[in-house]
């Protein structure tokens, strides 16, 4: 190369350097390493030694001439591409969260873990035993017809059995079988948990499930979930199912919630009641100033059943009801949680839609 060659060269760059795009890191592609500053620095053994000092001068020029353009356009375009600001925050990842309604069991499971409980699983697919008969519902008692029940369409291996109050287990399905029915309560669990703990009490479970019924509307849908609490030991009384029932209220829905029970009709209890917790708006007065309450009518929610174990229940589970009583409760969580303050959820079915935008904000 001659020097003549090597001054246009140095034109050319200067000026591809003026004109090139906004967007460009013109630090690194003239001034980095391997940039074209560098690349045309590597000519110079390439000259006749004598032009070489002339070559060097006008090099470290160009050199100079560069470094201040580059600056000039960092402070006006702004940086190079490349620049990071260290301290701005990252970009969260887009995770998933736990859906409302597993929240709600988590919570639930906690709250009665707290007082001894002990949170247990059962079938979801289960013997017609577990479900109605051990519960002090002979086939075809018509009080089965409360559980708009799904059947599974399997061979019904029951045989011709007589009912015998006094020892249900007669027609314990692991001796003569019986039909398949996806669970419609989570009270099957009540006699399997006496059964776990090898008849021996104290029992004090929470049976946290899927259940199923044919039904489908604002408020139901056909899978549901339900939570079943069973407490079984020597001298247990109503006192210790309202006391557990007022600690639940509390705990859930918030200081100043209370419980009520009503005289009902389970056939699994006696006596039985229906439950009601206070409403957290009227807080339990069925008014807001003049007006009725519009969120309970009534001051009070009804959310489920309870009762004192019948002593059918216990005996098919083998506990003798001379020596042992108990309480038990059972109700839908989806219901409880769409009750929680704060919460204004018209149709349940809403939670299993798997849309996106009403989940996200939970
Ligand atoms: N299993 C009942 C239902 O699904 C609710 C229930 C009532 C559960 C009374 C209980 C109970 O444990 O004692 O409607």
């Amino acid at each position: 190369m001659t020097i003549s060659e090597l001054q246009t060269a140095i034109q050319d760059l200067v000026q591809q350097l003026t004109a090139e795009a906004p967007g460009v890191d013109v630090r690194t592609k003239y001034l980095g390493k391997k940039g074209l500053f560098n690349q045309l620095a590597r000519v110079l053994p390439s000259l006749a030694p004598e032009d070489r000092k002339t070559a060097g001068q006008l090099i470290n020029e160009v050199r100079t001439q560069l470094e201040a353009t580059v600056l000039e356009r960092e402070k006006t375009v702004g940086a190079s591409t490349n620049w990071v600001d260290v301290t701005m925050p990252g970009k969260k990842p887009a995770v998933g969260h736990v859906h409302p309604i597993s929240q709600a069991m988590a919570e639930i499971t906690r709250i009665f873990e707290k007082v001894g409980f002990t949170r247990v699983r059962y079938p979801e697919v289960d013997w017609d035993w577990y479900v109605f008969e051990s519960l002090n519902m002979p086939p075809d008692h018509p009080a089965r017809d409360e559980w708009e029940t799904f059947f599974v369409d399997v061979p019904d291996t029951t045989k011709p059995v007589e009912y015998d109050a006094n020892n249900p287990r007669k027609r314990h399905p692991s001796l003569v079988g019986g039909k398949m029915v996806l669970t419609t309560h989570t009270s099957n669990g009540q006699v399997r948990e006496m059964e776990r703990l090898n008849s021996t009490p104290p029992i004090r479970m929470i049976n946290i499930a899927r259940c199923y019924r044919r039904q489908q509307d604002a408020t139901h849908t056909q899978m549901f979930h339900q939570f079943e609490g069973l407490v079984v030991d020597k001298g247990i009384t109503i006192q210790h199912l309202k006391g557990t029932l007022d600690y639940f209220a509390r705990e859930f829905y918030g200081p100043g919630t209370k419980s009520r029970i009503r005289p009902f009709h389970f056939q699994f209890t006696e006596p039985s009641f229906e439950v009601d917790f206070s409403c957290h708006i009227c807080m339990g007065t069925g008014k807001v100033g003049e007006n009725k309450c519009k969120f309970c009518k009534s001051g009070w929610h009804e959310v489920g059943g309870a009762g004192m174990v019948h002593p059918n229940v216990l005996k098919a589970g083998g506990i003798d009801p001379e020596e042992y009583t108990g309480f038990a409760f059972g109700w839908g969580v989806e219901r409880t949680y769409t009750l929680k303050p704060g919460l204004h959820i018209d149709d349940i079915r809403l939670l299993y839609s798997g849309d996106m935008r009403f989940l996200e904000q939970f």
